[in-house]
């Protein structure tokens, strides 16, 4: 677009970055609709996901909870997982959750099964979030049958002593060489670090607790530097609203 030129085209998800910029976009894992509702009042939150964990954790319906998070974040996605383990049920399930609202992603799991639903719901136009993905060769799986986003775990590794982020390395390196439309995404993040390394990384998405996106807004020299900022000012006596002059 020139420069003389207003307008985009084709917004982001969050409708605030041009398409052409690949930032990070940032997802809350949760089951709770509050959390969700506070997230996207702060206009950064360009999707969710759950799980069914998360979602029988919130003691809701599963699906009034996937509508009330769409109706929360339109220009973004909500993922909602299905339960099922063979082909038909997984297809049935995913078809149902679907067709509940244009901005649903599917969850499916990284198995025999939820990779061949994953091939058949990619070329119905149903776009799939396969989950519980823990190494290179599971994600050039999940690639290569379509899937929009492969949520690689991140905190499950480590909770074992392992290094989950050496694998969303990998994950990225391999999507990026054979350039698949996959986006990786970040899940199980247990803390801000995480996050930080999933942008040096050049990860597509991350997706975390509620806990973990306040933590992201946390500074100790914010908040120090804010206070030295505002006891300045009002030593000084100073105002932005003057007074209206009368007469
Ligand atoms: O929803 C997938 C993932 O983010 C779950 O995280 O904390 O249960 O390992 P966690």
């Amino acid at each position: 677009m020139g420069s003389g030129e207003t307008g985009n085209p084709h917004p982001s998800p969050s409708g605030i970055l041009p398409s052409t910029v690949r930032a990070m976009k940032l997802f809350v894992d949760t089951g709770q609709v509050e959390e969700v509702r506070k997230a996207a009042e702060w206009g950064i939150l360009d999707g969710v996901t759950t799980n069914p964990s998360l979602i029988a954790k919130a003691g809701r319906g599963f699906k009034e909870t996937v509508l009330e998070m769409s109706a929360l974040v339109p220009h973004g996605t909500i993922s909602a997982e299905v339960v099922g383990t063979t082909v038909p049920d997984i297809l049935r399930e995913a078809r149902e959750i679907a067709s509940w609202a244009p901005n649903i992603v599917v969850k499916v799991p990284m198995t025999p099964a939820g990779v061949q639903a994953t091939r058949q719901l990619s070329q119905e136009g149903i776009r799939v979030n396969m989950t519980l993905v823990f190494s290179p060769a599971q994600a050039l799986l999940a690639a290569k049958a379509g899937a929009t986003y492969i949520s690689v775990f991140v905190g499950r590794v480590d909770d074992i002593s392992s290094e989950g982020m050496r694998t969303i390395a990998e994950v990225v390196d391999m999507v990026n060489t054979y350039d698949f439309d996959s986006e990786v995404l970040v899940a199980s993040i247990r803390h801000p670090m995480h996050v930080v390394e999933a942008i040096r990384l050049g990860a597509h998405i991350a997706t975390m607790p509620f806990k973990v996106m306040e933590q992201l807004f946390q500074h100790p020299l914010t908040d120090i530097g804010l206070e030295r900022f505002l006891d300045d000012w009002h030593k000084a006596g100073l105002t932005i609203f003057e007074p209206t002059p009368v007469g």
